[in-house]
This record gives structure tokens, C-alpha cells and sequence, in this order.
């Protein structure tokens, strides 16, 4: 066997290789220190984590394949973000996670590692700690939960909580009510069951070829996801013979493969960032415009909230993601690899549709075109997206004036006044929501309508912000403006009254005041006023070398490979 990464650890016969066989031992049979391949598995189980709470059970699955192929497993709990849960911002840790498990893959004796993920910011940030690696690797997605109905009707997580709040504000729906759904609401272990964040990054790392051909999208209680982990565990064994590596399977095409997906489900705008950010870590190039060209005259066919009707388990039912791909095969790369060595598309032959309510033909999309649009114009010089399939046909093309909001404390505070001068022709803006502003660019760009409008009915209206949008919400939401506000971009120079003209179908999004006048504006003190400024630990590091969203809101620091390869011992 050719000598192994985790041989110059173990190997030889000085007290050095003594030290690392003998603390390591405990139980692992004679053999395991004669060059097998050791595989980590990065594991993002957590109890505060419930979308991955499940995962310890699928690492025992992977183990078993690992050891069935001659390799030894090695579980390797790693930073994990359970989306509902942490503060300020789930967002604010991906890059901490991403750098925290780059570094331990790094220091420790393995050779290939495979990931388990799940809740919305893991995925992303293995797969970017395993980019800047390179060691063989293979994603696991956990995979999403069933759904949970509630008076008969289903729930998509999510989606449905911003819907039923929305309809408590509005006064058609009960407090007593919408507290009963909650229990209804997670029915299973797994994560999110809407085309959100979870089940959009899980999907795109089958299509990026870094799982198991067909194993994304299966749901977490299937125990088809624990086959697939077994079969993920003697896969990695034989990535690491063959010498295939995530720089091998994730190239510039398999990057484009992602947005057609991305299109075609429905996806979550959080794919943007993330897909940015991995790429960035690859030296792939691949810019925000690439998601517009490439995506926009893909078409929408799958009908999945928070878009469409349905949810994850019923996209499984129906065919999964290789039933999707497979009417869009034609506009994927056919070089593209997946962690077989196979290409992409060679596993996309055998699939159909079984549900055409779930998964729509070519022929008859839900949409001709369903990608993210990327908008410039003086608003948003740097680029601004929205997802012209979560929003309102009638508002793509809308001129009104800006009612602006400092903060989302200032949101909070002001919305729900009765006074607030506001109408459905008004431009909800709110600022200080980007990466460096809040900070981490939280998910807020979806802000709730003033309870006056939605008293009269209004459900959606134009909205900006330099924020993220849950992978779960929807409306005419213009996000991720760059620079943001915190950065000195045009967005903190708004002010109530004056008029923004936003143009989809030009790609546009513009503020209707003279460039002079707008040069002479300072930002306001209350929008200054409001920043954070971390004095101390991750949050300075990452306020000082966050980068903006047009390329991924990684740290700057952070792009590109450290390796596999640590010179010095460790004593
Ligand atoms: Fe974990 Fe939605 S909260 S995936």
C-alpha cells in the first residue's frame, strides 16, 4: 500500500510515531497503523443543533463502509450552527466554523474526510474548509425532515411560520391558533422541508459532485440515507486510492451545473454566498453575474415552497434532483466529475418523473425562466439579487418612495405605528444589515409589512436591504445591495421620500436623485449611530476582514488553499 497523509504520523519507529500509535490505540485493531487510509468524519451533530441531531446515527453508518473498504473511521465533532438558535446570526459563524474545521482537518492524521451536514450554514462551510484542504472528501447531507400538517393542511417549515405570523398581524388567524401549529410544525428529525437553505445546499453538493450520486433530498428518517452513508464510507476509501480530490470534482462547470440546478428547484438566494465562498476557496472563477447568465433562462420546475406548494419529501416521491436534472441535462456540463469519477450527467439516465404536480416537464415549466437576476444601477454599484420567482409579477418593475429604517431596532420600533407614512406603492428599505453592519449579514431583507397594509390586504411590496432572506421566505425582496451601508455604500445615503425605480427585467435598481445631490449626502448619524463594533474575538476579526456579498462575505484571509500538508511536529 502506497505510503499514506497519516503515515508521518504512524509510521517509522521513533518515539515520535510511538506517541501518536500509542495515544491513539484504545481498541483499534493491529492493523490500523500500517498505512490504511484514516477517514474523519467532520460531524456537525449537535444538540442545539436539531436539524443534525440525527447525524451520530449516520456516522455509525459511514463507519461501517469505512471499515468494509480497509479504511478507519475516525468521528471528528466540528463546529456546528443550528440556524435557529445562534446569535446574532447564524451567518456571523459560517467562516468561523469553515476556518475552525480547515484547521483541524489540517492538524490531524487523516487522509479523507467525509462531511455531515445539514442546518443551513453547515454544508456550506464543510464543503469550504474542505476546498481549502483538498483531502479526498465526500459530503453526507442529512437530509430534510417529513412534513408536518397541521388542521389537515401541510406545513413547510419556514415558510409557513412567516405566512401564519403574517396572518396573526393581519388579524385572520388566532394567537391560540398559530401557538397550536408549533407542535405541528417539526415532525421528524431532519432539516427545513421547504426549497430553503438547508435543502438548496444539500441539493447543490450532489450536483457541485461531491455526494453520492442520488442521495441528496433523501429524507432524513429514510433509511435509504443510511445506506447511502455506508456506501459514502467505502466510496472515500476508494476516493483516496484513485487520488481524487475536491479541486478534481468541483470545477468552474460544475459550479455553472450548480446555478442550472439552483434555477430549476427554486432555490435558496443564501446559494449565492455560499456557492461564492467554496468557490473562492477552490480559485474557481465565478463572479455574481455568472449566476444571472447562466440561470436565467433556466426553467423553474420544481413546485416547492417557498416559490410553489410542495415540499422535500414530496420531491423525493416524485423523482428527487436527478428527475430535475435529467430535463435540463442538456444545459450541464458533461465534463463535469462527481466523487465516483463518473461525470455528473452519466448518473442522470435513469430517472423519471413519478409526480408531475411535484416535478414539471420541460416542456411545461412553472416558469420559462426562474434564476436569481443581479441588479446594478446607483443604488447598488456593486450588485444587488432578487428572485424574481419568489416575487410579485406586478411589482418587477416599480417606481415608489423609500421609507427608510436604520436598524432592524428601528424597524421594530417604528412599523407597526399607525402613523407611519406608508403605502403599497412605498419602498420599504432597511439598512445596516450587511456583513459588517449588523454584523454577518443576518436573514431580515424579508421585513414584515407595516399591519395597516396588511389590514387592507396589501401581502407584498417592494423591499431593500444589504441583508440576507431566509432560503424559506418570499416576496419582491431586493438583497445582498453591495457595498452595504456599513461599507459606505449608497444604500446609507437613502432617505425618506425619495423615489427608487427598481427594474427587474432591465436589471436595474436606482434611486431617482441627482448624482450631485447624492454625492454631497453624509450618511445619517442614527444609521451611524447603530452600527456594531466589536472590541474583541471572532466578531473584530471578522468585522475588520469580512468581504462584501457580491463575492461570498468570506474573511479575506480565507480565500483560497492552505493544503493538506503541516511541516512542523507536534513535539
Ligand atoms: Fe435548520 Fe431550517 S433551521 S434547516
Amino acid at each position: 500500500m502506497a505510503r499514506s497523509r497519516s503515515a508521518q504520523w504512524y509510521a517509522g519507529s521513533d518515539r515520535n510515531a510511538y506517541i501518536h500509535r500509542a495515544w491513539m490505540r484504545r481498541g483499534l485493531p493491529s492493523g490500523a497503523f500500517d498505512g490504511r487510509p484514516h477517514i474523519a468524519i467532520a460531524n456537525t451533530a449537535s444538540d442545539l443543533t436539531p436539524c443534525n441531531l440525527h447525524l451520530n446515527e449516520v456516522a455509525e453508518h459511514v463507519k461501517h463502509g469505512v471499515w468494509e473498504a480497509g479504511g478507519v473511521p475516525l468521528n471528528l465533532p466540528v463546529v456546528s450552527l443550528g440556524e435557529t438558535n445562534v446569535r446574532p446570526t447564524a451567518m456571523l459563524w459560517r467562516n468561523m466554523a469553515a476556518m475552525a474545521i480547515e484547521e483541524m482537518l489540517r492538524a490531524n492524521p487523516i487522509d479523507g474526510v467525509v462531511l455531515l451536514g445539514g442546518c443551513d450554514k453547515t454544508i456550506p462551510a464543510l464543503l469550504m474548509a474542505a476546498s481549502s484542504v483538498n483531502l479526498p472528501a465526500v459530503v453526507v447531507p442529512g437530509g430534510p425532515m417529513l412534513t408536518g400538517h397541521f388542521r389537515g393542511v401541510p406545513l413547510g417549515c419556514g415558510t409557513d411560520v412567516w405566512k401564519l405570523s403574517e396572518e396573526v398581524r393581519a388579524g385572520t388567524l388566532s394567537g391560540e391558533a398559530f401557538l397550536r401549529s408549533e407542535s405541528s410544525m417539526i415532525r421528524s428529525k431532519g432539516h427545513c422541508n421547504t426549497m430553503g437553505t438547508a435543502s438548496t445546499m444539500g441539493l447543490l453538493a450532489e450536483v457541485l459532485g461531491m455526494t453520492l450520486p442520488g442521495l441528496a433530498g433523501t429524507p432524513a428518517p429514510d433509511s435509504r440515507l443510511l445506506e447511502g452513508a455506508h456506501e459514502t464510507g467505502r466510496l472515500v476509501v476508494e476516493m483516496i486510492a484513485g487520488g481524487r480530490r475536491p479541486s478534481d470534482v468541483m470545477t468552474r462547470g460544475s459550479f455553472l451545473n450548480a446555478i442550472v440546478a439552483l434555477a430549476a428547484l427554486g432555490g435558496s438566494t443564501n446559494a449565492v454566498v455560499h456557492l461564492l465562498a467554496i468557490a473562492g476557496r477552490l480559485g474557481v472563477e465565478l463572479t455574481q453575474d455568472d449566476f444571472d447568465r447562466t440561470g436565467s433562462g433556466v426553467p423553474l420546475l420544481a413546485d416547492l415552497q417557498p416559490a410553489g406548494r410542495h415540499l422535500m419529501d414530496d420531491l423525493h416521491r416524485a423523482g428527487g434532483l436527478h428527475a430535475v436534472l435529467h430535463q435540463v441535462r442538456d444545459l450541464l456540463d458533461p465534463a463535469a466529475l462527481t466523487v465516483t469519477g463518473r461525470p455528473l450527467v452519466d448518473h442522470l439516465e435513469e430517472t423519471a418523473i413519478h409526480d408531475p404536480e411535484v416535478i414539471r416537464t420541460r416542456d411545461e415549466p412553472l416558469r420559462r425562466d426562474a434564476g436569481i437576476a443581479v441588479l446594478y444601477g446607483n443604488l447598488a454599484p456593486d450588485g444587488a439579487v432578487i428572485k424574481p420567482a419568489a416575487a410579485s409579477p406586478h411589482l418587477l418593475r416599480h417606481r415608489g418612495p423609500a421609507v427608510v429604517f436604520d436598524s432592524v431596532e428601528d424597524l421594530h420600533a417604528r412599523l407597526d405605528d399607525p402613523d407611519l407614512e406608508v403605502t403599497a406603492d412605498s419602498v420599504l428599505i432597511l439598512r445596516g444589515c450587511g456583513p459588517k453592519g449588523y454584523p454577518g449579514m443576518p436573514e431580515v431583507s424579508n421585513l414584515p409589512l407595516p399591519p395597516k397594509l396588511l389590514a387592507q390586504g396589501v401581502r407584498d411590496m417592494v423591499r431593500i436591504c444589504d441583508g440576507r432572506m431566509s432560503g424559506t421566505a418570499y416576496g419582491t425582496v431586493v438583497l445582498h445591495v453591495a457595498p452595504e451601508a456599513a461599507a459606505g455604500g449608497p444604500l446609507g445615503l437613502v432617505r425618506t421620500g425619495d423615489r427608487v425605480v427598481l427594474d427587474v427585467p432591465a436589471r436595474r435598481l436606482d434611486l431617482d436623485v441627482p448624482a450631485g445631490e447624492l454625492a454631497a449626502r453624509e450618511p445619517s448619524p442614527e444609521m451611524t449611530a447603530a452600527f456594531a463594533r466589536p472590541s474583541r474575538g471572532w466578531q473584530r476579526l471578522y468585522v475588520e476582514t469580512v468581504r462584501q456579498a457580491d463575492t461570498g462575505a468570506d474573511l479575506d484571509f480565507l480565500i483560497g488553499s492552505s493544503g493538506d500538508q503541516v511541516a512542523r511536529e507536534s513535539h
